[in-house]
Order: structure tokens, then C-alpha cells, then sequence
């Protein structure tokens, strides 16, 4: 049993050290706007500033700032805001809301902020900046167009417009969305590096548009602007079963493009899409986003997208209804090549056959250089798994796909036709897949080696905040994959699998989302993403289970134990960026969805659910852990609504909050025994994760679920749900050790059998046997990750100051070295130990401006400066501070 004291003994008394005794140095990082750093295109009209303080001595404090908004970066670097000047204002904040004059379309801003310590010393950041975009959609000048294919014409079109400019550019923007996929291109040079925009939203209500810089892609003289679109979501033309060729919003993809030009007699210029564009059939004859593309190198046409092309035999453009009403800016991090992969070993089957194993399962793109006669066709197959003959086996994923198109429309495969002319590189444009082994197979034979093929891997660019490093090489391992999982799933929106479904699977997504947030800046992920919750919703509140969706999951798998993304995202976001805009954004929706469960389960159980998915072997009810869920989002609704200053309802919720608790208790526990229903791993380990457990039967409770473990050898018989509470559950309530050798087994069933079999990522059920359902990167499992933080290296986020602004830090020393840290708003926060010769040297960092509350197991001393200490939990202000503990 491990159980935590208290004492509140301030820092200095214990005449703890501190790490830096120089003199004091000071600066402020980390500038961003709407959580991006100099961001372009940006629509909110009231968008948030944040900063970071860092400072070489302990116990640094931000007592008061100033910012500077303006237009002119001289005039903000001296101290004039001209558009916004705060006072010099006494406050601990981080984040502020842009409250100055109105803000401009295609503007560019400056800012920056003043800021005092608590010794009254000021220092200033640099100048940084944001620019708006359209801010409203009447300031869009082009009209959406396209060709004159349906939806069932298969090659991808191309598009270009030729203009001439000749005065003096000083600056240039294009401006462009698209119903479908798009790549934008300027004198044949390929604009940005995102991949896959715009991301995918509820096409039929919002479409997003992405701002680029194009000043210097520009030339005096004659320019060619090209553009090629792709199917996407939005033309899906692939066959499966969740109806996506059915989509309320399906046509031929169509784009819309603004290009502002500035020129240095301060006059603009916009080149639109209009009827003066020209359109053809690209190479690219066939894309889709759920299994491939095809591309017929026979049929490029050279210089398409630069000046002086000859497209006299193009076709004119249609002009086209906007395909939705509204047009927002993509104020988030694109999905791009994040890294590279070259092939571990390469195998020759046949002489037409090869096939690469890049090493470990990714989401992403292989590229691939190949040399042959003109008409060979290559397809390239990409898989989790290989047959005993050494073939992509693809059995574990394709069975969603209409077989009868299996023929032209290949799962997981690209299929290219040599043009001939000597060696080509190609790589799908609109498409993406999951894999870790490519077979390469060609109607004559050819000639490979493991350097003509790389792998991209591809997915939402968010950085990584977090950090674990154990002395467990296992633990370590697992960590990797779960973070491998969730990064392969993050596409613009979270997903369950990226080989198989691609679908926004909300449950997956709720569970992951603290793992997610501990290791990866995904703020702006998740404020879209709740944007298409808020595009989905009915009325009555009620969620698909899939977002964004066609239209299907309305029926199926939509009940609070999954679409409570609703309330646990926003609620997940605000703990770790202290930001609470994400909650009043989605206040109204949170409340509608909790009065349509209020209205259809009055008596607080409600059975709406799929329950426990991919279970061990015990059942749990699903009423038990849909109405677990149900009190979650209930409790954060009254939260919220107290933190929004909505008193009546915090008042409602709190009391709706406290029924529900006592009717799952009342139908479901035994007050006696702290037993719920049959006292299987989850019907334990939900109630207690998630507050329901009256204090007092905690302990009990938490007992039964750790003999269940026990009985089970250390092993889980639990599904997602229970794999979502479990270790939090044991951890939190005095079963930390159980906890940890659930973590770390390594037969089956547990995450270490994964491993053991060689997993780099996590998989979507526990019996890797299966012939079906057995994706092998899903990140449902992945809560494990974010227990490593909490309960290993102790960090967790304190609800009463968010953002990590005041940290709870209980580590726990099972293991002899750790080291674990997370980049908060505030900054770093460290939590690391070495063992040695029986004493745990342990060393924290807290960020400037925050404090901690150390606790520690009841059994470890401090021992420190020569002096012992009785005490287990103290306080602790900003810096570095060192203990030493004997256990
Ligand atoms: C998905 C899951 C999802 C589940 C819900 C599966 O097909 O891959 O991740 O949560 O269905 O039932």
C-alpha cells in the first residue's frame, strides 16, 4: 500500500538549494498567437497571446505585463501599440485576449509584451506577429470552380492561369480552399509543405482555406499558377460500408483562390479563380484517400503549371455554388512529412516482386524511384503484416472495402505506369496509408534496392512536449508506441486507425486525448475538431460516433461512453493550457447534449453505449460505464459553468451530477464491500477513475480491483474503457505498485505482449491472434501513456490553476531511474531520479511563475543538506530544486 502524507512546509525552511546562483537572468519566449507562432491567415477577431518567462534563479514570478498591438513593428519595439495598449496590468498571466480596435483583413500585426518580475525588474520580449486573412467571407473575390467531369470521372484535374505583373511586389498571399484536396503551385514550384489540405471538415457546413506567403514565388513578367485537385473525403469514390460514396456533400472537387498581390506604390492586386482558368486531366487517373492512387506517367504534361505553357487544348472551367457557407482560416498545425524512414531489410521474392520492411508500423507515403520500359505498371502494396511467404498480407484491414472494386481499386496500394524516359519519382499525392512492410510488384521485371524507396512519415506536425525515459526497457517501448499510435492517427482530426478506417472514432479519441496532450502540442488539433463536433451536432444535442461523418454513426455507437469528447476534450485542453476558450466555444453544446441524456434516462442509468470494447473475457454492464461517462460529462459541465461564471447552472449540473452518482451507486455498489456489480477489473476501476467511489469505500474499492488483478496473475480482463481507468484507478488509491506490474507484464493479455511480439505501435485488441478487428495501430489502448507522467514521474495538472501553473508532483520510485518531463505554457516541468547506492537522487524543475506540491509515498524520507525530514510533501516554488530520498 502506498499511501501519500501531506505537510505543508514552505521551501525555504528546508534550506533546499537552489540550482542556478547566478545573477539573475530573464527573458520572454515562446511568442505565439492563437497558440502558433507567427501565424498568417488568422480569422479570430479576438485572438489570444501567449508567452513564457524564463529565468536562470527559483522562485522567478511575473507580477505584472504589458502589451503592444500595432501595425507598425518600430512603433511596437518602442512601446506603442496603436491598435491595442494594455496598462501596465498586476496580474500572473500568460494568455490574453486581443480587446484593441477592430482588426483588419490581410493585415499584418505586431506585438509584443512588457513584463515585470517580482523584484519590480521589467524586460521585454521581441517584436512578433500575426496576420489576418479574410476574416469575413464577403472578402473573398473568386469564384469556386472546377471542370465539367462528375463525380465518377476518375483522373484528378489540373488547373492554371497564366498573368503578367510588372510593377514592384513588396508582398504576395494566396488564399485558397478546396472541396477535396488540393496542391497549389506557382511557376511550377510547389507551394508550403502541408500535406493533405485542406484537413477534412463537415464539407457540407465548413470548409477551411490556408494563407501562404508567395512573395517570392512571384516574378516580373509572365507567372503560371497551378493547382491540381484530389478526391478526399470530400469525391470519395472508393466502395466500403461506411457510405462515404453516399456523402451529403459529394460532387467533383472544385477550389477557390484568392491571390493578393501589394506592390510598393501601396496599390493591390487580386488574381482570382475565375473562368479565365483552364483545366485538363492530370497523369493522376485515379486517387482516393482510402486506399491509393494511380498515376500514369505516359500522360505528363511537362511545364503544366509554369508560364509559356501551351494550353491552347485545355478545356474552360465551370464556375460552381461555394460548397459551403462557411470558409474559415486553418489556424492549425498541417499534416506533414514528419520524418523520414529508410528500409531495414529488403527481400526479392520473384523478379518482378520485392519487399521492403521500413522497421517499425507508420502512417504516411512511400516514395520510389523507378527505372523500366515505357508501360510497365508497378503497384506498390503497403501492409502491417506479411504472409509466411513473405507477401503484404492485408487481411487484417481491407474487409471494410467493397470487394467487387478490388479489381480497379486496390486497398493500401499505388499503382504507377512508367513513362520510359529513364528514372522517375513518385509518391501518392492525396492519399495516405498504415504500414510498416511495401511489396513491390511489376508486369516486367525491374531492377530495386533499398535506396529507391523511402517512407514518410506523415501526420499532424505538432511538437512534442513530453518526454519519458525509464530504466525499463519494456516501459520504454510502450511508451514509444503509444505515442507512434496517437501521431499516426492525427490527421486534422483524431483517428482510430489509418489504414483500415481513417474514421474520427470519438471514444478512441476522448480516451487518448491526456496522452496526446502530455507528449504533443495539440491544441489547435482539438479546437477544430470540436469545431466539427459543434458542425455535427443535431439540435437535440445528440453526436455521431464518427466526426467529422456523411452522416453515418447517428445510429450506431454514439453514446456517451464515446461521443463524450464532447465535454472530456474541452475539459482535457483546459488542464493543460490553463485556455478556457475551447470550453465556452463548446459550453452550449456540452449543456444540449447533457439535457438530451437528462431527457431520455431521467432516472440518471443510462444504457445508451457499446460498452467495454474488445474485452478480455468479463462483461461489464453497459449501463455501468455509460452512465459513468454520463456523470463525467455532467461534472464538467458544472465545472465549467461555475469557472464561466453561469452560476444557476453550476448549481443544476453539480445536482444532476450528484443523482447520477447516486443512482449508479445505489443500483451498482455494494456499500459494504466497496464491490461494484461483479467486481471485474472495470466495473472496479470506471466508477473509481472517474469520482464515482464514495471516499471512504476508495480504499476498499481499489482493494477488490487489485486482488481482481492478482487473480489474473497481473494481467488486464479489461477492454478500453477499463484499460482507460485502470492504472489511474489502482495508482490513485493506494495499489501504485499493482499498477505498475500491470504496465509492465509482458504475456498475454497486456501491453508488453504486444511488444513482445514485436508491436512499435499499439494495437486494437489485446489477442494478437485474431483475424479480424486487429488493426495493428490503434491508440484506444493508449491511455498507459499518460499514466507514465502522472503516476512515474508524478506530474498532473492541478484544476484550481490549470496549465500546470500549479503542479501536483507525486512521483512514485519503483522504478530506479526515470526521467520525465513536460513542456507546460509556463515551460518546462522535470521530475527525474537516478538511484544510487540506496538513495534516490531526485531532481525537479518547476517553470517559472509555478509552483508544486511535492507528495511523496509515505515510506520514502527526504534526506537532505545533511539533515533528515519527517516531512513527505512539500512545496515548492519555480527552479531547480535536489533531494535526496531514502526509501
Ligand atoms: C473502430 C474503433 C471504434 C469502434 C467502435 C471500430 O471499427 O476501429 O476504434 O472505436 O469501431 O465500435
Amino acid at each position: 500500500m502506498n499511501i501519500r502524507v501531506v505537510f505543508k512546509i514552505p521551501v525555504l525552511i528546508l534550506g533546499l538549494i537552489p540550482a542556478y546562483c547566478s545573477a539573475q537572468k530573464l527573458t520572454v519566449t515562446q511568442l505565439q498567437c492563437e497558440h502558433l507562432a507567427h501565424p498568417l491567415g488568422i480569422d479570430n477577431p479576438f485572438p489570444r497571446f501567449t508567452w513564457r518567462l524564463e529565468a536562470s534563479t527559483n522562485g522567478t514570478l511575473q507580477s505584472a505585463y504589458q502589451l503592444f498591438v500595432g501595425t507598425d513593428s518600430l512603433a511596437v519595439a518602442k512601446g506603442t501599440g496603436t491598435e491595442w495598449q494594455t496598462t501596465k496590468v498586476s496580474s500572473a498571466v500568460q494568455l490574453i485576449t486581443y480587446n484593441g480596435t477592430t482588426l483588419q483583413p490581410f493585415t499584418k500585426y505586431y506585438w509584443r509584451v512588457s513584463l515585470w518580475n517580482q523584484n519590480g525588474n521589467a524586460l521585454s520580449s521581441a517584436v512578433s506577429s500575426f496576420e489576418t486573412g479574410m476574416m469575413q467571407e464577403k472578402n473573398w473575390q473568386g469564384t469556386w470552380i472546377s471542370d465539367s467531369e462528375n463525380i465518377h470521372t476518375k483522373p484528378a484535374p489540373y488547373f492554371r492561369k497564366q498573368f503578367e505583373t510588372i510593377r514592384k511586389i513588396v508582398s504576395a498571399r494566396a488564399y485558397i480552399s478546396a472541396a477535396g484536396l488540393y496542391e497549389l503551385y506557382i511557376n511550377g514550384k510547389r507551394i508550403g509543405n502541408h500535406r493533405l489540405d485542406p484537413m477534412y471538415t463537415r464539407f457540407d457546413r465548413r470548409l477551411l482555406y490556408i494563407t501562404y506567403d508567395v512573395t517570392h514565388n512571384l516574378q516580373s513578367g509572365q507567372n503560371a499558377i497551378g493547382v491540381l485537385l484530389g478526391n478526399g473525403w470530400y469525391n470519395f469514390q472508393s466502395l466500403g460500408v461506411w457510405d462515404f460514396e453516399r456523402a451529403p456533400w459529394r460532387n467533383r472537387p472544385a477550389f477557390c483562390l484568392d491571390l493578393r498581390i501589394t506592390y510598393s506604390d501601396g496599390t493591390t492586386e487580386t488574381i482570382t479563380s475565375d473562368k479565365s482558368w483552364k483545366t485538363a486531366l492530370s497523369p493522376l487517373v485515379y486517387n482516393s484517400i482510402y486506399t491509393g492512387e494511380h498515376y500514369d506517367a505516359r500522360l505528363e504534361q511537362s511545364g503544366w503549371n509554369t508560364a509559356n505553357f501551351d494550353d491552347k487544348k485545355w478545356q474552360s472551367v465551370i464556375n460552381r455554388q461555394a460548397p459551403a457557407k462557411i470558409i474559415s482560416a486553418q489556424a492549425m498545425q498541417p499534416v506533414r512529412h514528419v520524418e523520414k524512414l529508410v528500409p531495414v531489410s529488403q527481400k526479392q521474392l520473384n523478379d518482378t516482386t520485392y519487399v521492403f520492411d521500413f522497421g517499425r508500423n507508420i502512417s504516411g507515403v512511400t516514395q520510389i524511384t523507378l527505372d523500366g520500359p515505357e508501360s510497365t505498371e508497378v503497384r506498390v502494396i503497403h501492409g502491417e503484416k506479411l504472409y509466411p511467404n513473405g507477401y503484404v498480407d492485408l487481411s487484417n484491414v481491407d474487409y471494410f472495402l467493397n470487394t467487387a472494386t478490388q479489381l480497379y481499386d486496390p486497398f493500401a496500394t499505388d499503382i504507377y505506369r512508367l513513362g520510359g524516359k529513364g528514372p522517375q519519382t513518385f509518391m501518392p499525392h492525396f492519399n495516405y496509408k498504415g504500414f510498416q512492410y511495401v511489396e513491390v510488384s511489376s508486369s516486367k521485371p525491374l531492377k530495386l534496392s533499398k535506396q529507391d524507396i523511402t517512407a514518410w512519415f506523415m501526420h499532424s506536425d505538432v511538437e512534442q512536449k513530453g518526454n519519458i525515459k525509464t530504466s525499463n526497457l519494456l516501459l520504454n517501448k510502450i511508451y514509444a508506441a503509444t505515442n507512434a499510435s496517437y501521431l499516426s492517427n492525427l490527421f486534422g482530426y483524431p483517428t482510430d486507425c489509418p489504414q483500415r478506417e481513417k474514421n474520427g472514432w470519438t471514444g478512441d479519441a476522448h480516451i487518448a486525448s491526456e496522452t496526446g496532450l502530455y507528449n504533443y502540442d495539440a491544441i489547435t488539433v482539438y479546437e477544430k475538431w470540436m469545431a466539427d463536433h459543434r458542425d455535427e451536432q443535431q439540435p437535440n444535442g445528440v453526436l455521431p460516433s464518427i466526426i467529422p461523418t456523411d452522416g453515418w454513426g447517428y445510429e450506431w455507437g454514439n453514446g456517451p461512453d464515446w461521443t463524450s469528447t464532447i465535454a472530456i476534450i474541452p475539459w482535457n485542453v483546459y488542464l493543460f493550457y490553463g485556455d478556457s476558450k475551447i470550453l465556452s466555444d463548446n459550453y452550449e453544446n456540452i449543456k444540449r447534449y447533457v439535457d438530451h441524456i437528462n431527457q431520455l434516462y431521467p432516472t440518471g442509468l443510462t444504457t445508451w453505449g457499446l460498452g467495454d470494447w474488445a474485452p478480455v473475457k468479463s462483461k461489464t454492464p453497459v449501463e455501468l460505464t455509460s452512465s459513468v461517462y454520463y456523470y463525467a460529462d455532467v461534472n464538467i459541465l458544472a465545472k465549467t459553468a461555475a469557472l464561466l461564471n453561469k452560476k444557476e447552472d453550476a448549481a443544476i449540473y453539480a445536482a444532476l451530477a450528484n443523482e447520477i452518482k447516486n443512482a449508479i451507486n445505489s443500483k451498482y455498489l455494494n456499500l459494504e464491500t466497496g464491490q461494484y456489480a461483479e467486481g471485474f477489473q472495470t466495473e472496479q476501476a470506471v466508477p473509481l477513475y472517474w469520482g464515482i467511489v464514495p471516499g471512504e469505500l476508495k480504499i476498499k474499492a481499489a482493494a477488490i480491483l487489485a486482488k481482481s488483478v492478482e487473480e489474473n496473475n497481473y494481467h488486464l480482463d479489461a477492454g478500453i474503457l477499463g484499460a482507460k481507468a485502470i492504472l489511474g484507478a489502482l495508482s490513485d488509491n493506494g495499489q501504485a505498485e499493482t499498477a505498475y506490474k500491470l504496465a509492465t507484464q509482458d504475456s498475454f493479455p497486456s501491453w508488453g505482449w504486444w511488444i513482445k511480439n514485436g508491436a512499435t505501435t499499439l494495437y486494437e485488441n489485446w489477442n494478437i491472434d485474431l483475424k479480424r478487428d486487429l488493426s495493428l495501430n490503434h491508440v484506444m489502448f493508449g491511455e498507459i501513456g499518460a499514466w507514465m507522467f502522472k503516476t512515474l514521474g508524478g506530474i498532473k495538472a492541478d484544476e484550481a490553476q490549470p496549465g500546470f501553473k500549479h503542479i501536483k508532483l507525486e512521483p512514485n520510485f519503483m522504478l530506479p531511474e526515470m526521467d520525465c518531463s513536460h513542456n507546460s505554457p509556463f515551460g518546462y516541468i522535470h521530475s527525474s531520479w537516478k538511484t544510487e547506492r540506496k538513495q534516490i537522487k531526485y531532481t525537479v524543475v518547476i517553470p517559472p511563475g509555478c509552483s508544486a506540491e511535492l507528495s511523496l509515498p509515505a515510506k520514502i524520507k527526504i534526506h537532505n543538506a545533511g539533515q533528515r525530514f519527517n516531512n513527505s510533501s512539500i512545496n515548492l516554488s519555480s527552479g531547480t530544486h535536489q533531494f535526496t530520498l531514502i526509501p
